[in-house]
């Protein structure tokens, strides 16, 4: 995790806060929470606050069954600092002691915590990782401090931590409307559940790297600096809507003809920058020219990629497996991962 819109707190005090009502015993609290990743079907890029991390266009995302990240998060009473462990290794844990600080500051407690953190896939390198795990911390967070919060409002607490991840609150297909500046109630909607549509995403999955530039670093510079950026705003929107009707009719054409245009809208406003921001890598493209291939052949499935190199394909249940494996085939294709529509966020007290 390395997006986060909230200043890192000053130095951590030990020990239980006077005012820990709110957290019974929370000194031995542990929470664990599973959050999936979600790709966005309408993409979202630029902020229009960015302090309180509040996305300057509407997005429309699917959240993913099997692309996991697992949380867990004990409040210590003789920790003097966070401890954060992503994927079994210690990570600096200023980021995410400034996120946690948003919940601690809701149960009046100033608690330090061991938090452990595991992603099922690629961290950090376009398979929304953020999301999930932004997700999964806010759930694992509010589960051990008892703070009983609303997914609604786990949702809006997820988005400060990075925009995407306020969807992975909710499973099937979800929106995230634009956020007014000043606003910080912004939070995810479900639209349909996952039994709504038999649908999967096909991963091509292109390099196991981490990306060289974050979605926060990269859509800032794309604000600041991309001749298109006002024209990216004005188009994401008529995108948006023609996906959310296309995802709401089941029809799929729509969904995805829009969906490509999204993410190639996208991507073209932010190789437009000074310099460029290319999230690209030769595989990217092959396997984009692979489905429009396949398209004239008969097989549906249309392509949309994040900020990393990875191709995420829309398709038909039905053809999921043909077009795995004609995805497999690809050279430079690490490997292919498959996923259905997944559910939202679970959180419990342990
Ligand atoms: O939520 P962030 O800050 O990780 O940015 C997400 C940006 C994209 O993945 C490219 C688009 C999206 O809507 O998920």
């Amino acid at each position: 995790m390395t997006d986060l819109a909230v200043s890192v707190s000053s130095a951590p005090r030990a020990g239980l806060a006077a005012s820990m009502s709110s957290a019974p015993q929370a000194g031995l609290a542990t929470g664990r929470a599973i959050a999936r990743a979600n790709i966005a079907l309408a993409k979202y890029w630029g902020k229009s606050d960015v302090g309180l991390n509040l996305p300057a266009v509407p997005s429309l995302s699917l959240t993913l069954d099997g692309l996991e990240t697992t949380t867990t998060v004990r409040f210590d009473s003789a920790m003097t600092a966070d401890l954060f462990v992503l994927n079994g290794r210690a990570a600096p844990p200023q980021v995410t002691t400034a996120f946690v600080d948003l919940l601690r500051a809701r149960a009046g407690t100033t608690l330090r915590a061991h938090i452990e953190s595991t992603n099922n896939f690629p961290t950090a390198s376009g398979l929304a990782s953020s999301a999930s795990g932004y997700a999964a911390l806010v759930g694992a967070t509010n589960a051990a401090l008892g703070l009983g919060l609303s997914l609604d409002a786990m949702s809006a607490i997820a988005r400060r931590g990075s925009a995407s991840a306020a969807r992975s609150v909710f499973g099937g297909f979800v929106e995230l409307l634009r956020g007014e500046p000043g606003h910080d109630s912004l939070c995810a909607t479900e639209v349909a559940p996952v039994s709504h549509w038999n649908v999967e995403l096909v991963i091509a999955v292109t390099t196991e790297l981490a990306k060289e530039t974050s979605s926060r670093d990269g859509m800032t510079h794309t604000r600041e600096t991309s001749p298109y950026y006002q024209a990216w705003l004005t188009h994401a929107y008529e995108e948006f809507k023609e996906v959310r009707a296309g995802v709401l009719g089941r029809d799929f054409k729509r969904t995805g003809e829009a969906m490509e245009s999204s993410t190639l809208a996208m991507h073209a406003c932010a190789m437009a920058a000074r310099p460029g921001v290319i999230y690209w890598n030769g595989t990217t493209l092959t396997v984009f020219q692979k489905a429009k291939e396949l398209r004239s052949n008969g097989l549906q499935t249309y392509a949309t990629m994040d900020a990393g190199p990875h191709v995420k394909l829309l398709v038909h249940s039905q053809d999921a497996e043909p077009l795995a494996q004609e995805i497999a085939a690809i050279p430079g294709v690490v490997r292919v991962i498959r996923a259905k529509p997944g559910e939202g966020l679970v959180c419990e007290r342990v």
